[in-house]
């Protein structure tokens, strides 16, 4: 059923695994997370970018999200707002039916944030629906929204990471549900110019400022090197691209305890490398059931292969 994320976040807190929260723009991803979560008897949180709402027309989407939920009524699905960026959108999101919505003021000032946030979770909680926030810098594209460039980024990565302190005042300031933390991931397929290495104590320090508070890791993609050889294989150009090791995304969850996982390149990877992979192979191929049809399974599979890493199977 239709739920929020607590008490997904109830279980993982304490439980050794995260709940992965996977972006939907289409049909064909959302059946492809849903499927997967099924297969694997996974908790599953669908989340929706401003970008996806607007690519796919939120009704269309919402449409085909219930239908999932319809058909799976056993499964614990949560639908969130991801990067929610004004309390305009939160309360049309609240309108919409999402369970779950992020307010996200992290390029703002602290306190600038800290009342963005306040004012979302006002009209969540009102509506019984919660709220994760953002405190910290992540790497990638939001690095670019101060107009920094990544080499200045990786050199002083220590002082854009979530303050231990800060994130105990804010979540008392604002009373977020979960709080999306700046521990050296990034967006993207181009995170890193050098190696990925997760600010692992910077983790156990805000669990001892805030104990109890979930925690989320954006920016999570592995970005694995055999998808990206696929889609240059096959006619792509993706030169350089770097995630973060998936052992590293392991740790983080089963050893530290973040409880929400945000994936979203790696499923645009598995699907553009089978598309790719069906043009370059099947020239004369042009029902798109014959290649949206493979790529469906190639989602489902990385879905698949991601709730093992996050330790999540097995668990709704
Ligand atoms: O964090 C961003 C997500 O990957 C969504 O991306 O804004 O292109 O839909 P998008
Ligand atoms: P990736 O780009 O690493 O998949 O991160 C997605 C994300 O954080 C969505 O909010
Ligand atoms: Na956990
Ligand atoms: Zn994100």
């Amino acid at each position: 059923p239709l739920m929020t994320t607590k008490p997904m976040f109830d279980l993982a807190y304490d439980g050794g695994f995260a709940v992965g929260a996977f972006n939907v723009n289409n049909m064909e991803l959302a059946q492809s997370i849903i499927d997967a979560c099924v297969k694997e008897s996974s908790p599953c949180i669908l989340q929706i970018s401003k970008g996806a709402r607007k690519y796919a027309n939120i009704r269309y989407l919402k449409a085909i999200i219930d239908a999932g939920v319809a058909e799976n009524p056993g499964l614990p699905i949560a639908v969130h707002c991801d990067h929610g960026d004004t309390v305009e959108l939160i309360d049309t999101c609240i309108n919409d039916g999402y369970t779950s919505v992020m307010i996200d003021g992290s390029h703002y000032d602290f306190d600038k944030n800290i009342k963005l946030t306040a004012e979302a979770v006002k009209h969540a909680h009102a509506a019984g629906v919660v709220v994760e926030a953002e405190l910290g810098m992540l790497g990638g594209i939001e690095e670019d929204v101060v107009g920094m460039d990544a080499h200045e980024y990786e050199k002083n990565v220590e002082k854009f990471l979530t303050d231990p302190n800060d994130a105990k005042k804010f979540w008392d300031a604002t009373k977020c549900d979960s709080l999306a933390v700046a521990i050296g991931t990034s967006h993207g397929a181009f995170k890193f110019k050098h190696e990925a290495k997760l600010a692992f104590d910077r983790i156990e320090q805000i669990m001892k400022t805030c104990p109890g508070l979930p925690l989320v890791m954006h920016g999570s993609s592995s970005v694995p090197q055999e998808f990206i050889d696929l889609v240059n294989k096959y006619g792509g150009a993706m030169p350089n691209a770097k995630g973060v090791p998936e052992d590293q995304i392991a740790m983080a969850v089963q050893k530290y305890g973040v409880c929400k996982v945000n994936i979203d390149t790696d499923l645009r990877l598995a699907m553009t490398a089978k598309i790719r992979e069906v043009f370059a192979t099947k020239a004369a191929e042009f029902d798109p059931r014959n290649y949206l049809g493979p790529a469906r399974e190639a989602i489902t599979k990385m879905v698949q292969r991601k709730l093992h890493v996050l330790n999540s199977a097995g668990k709704a």
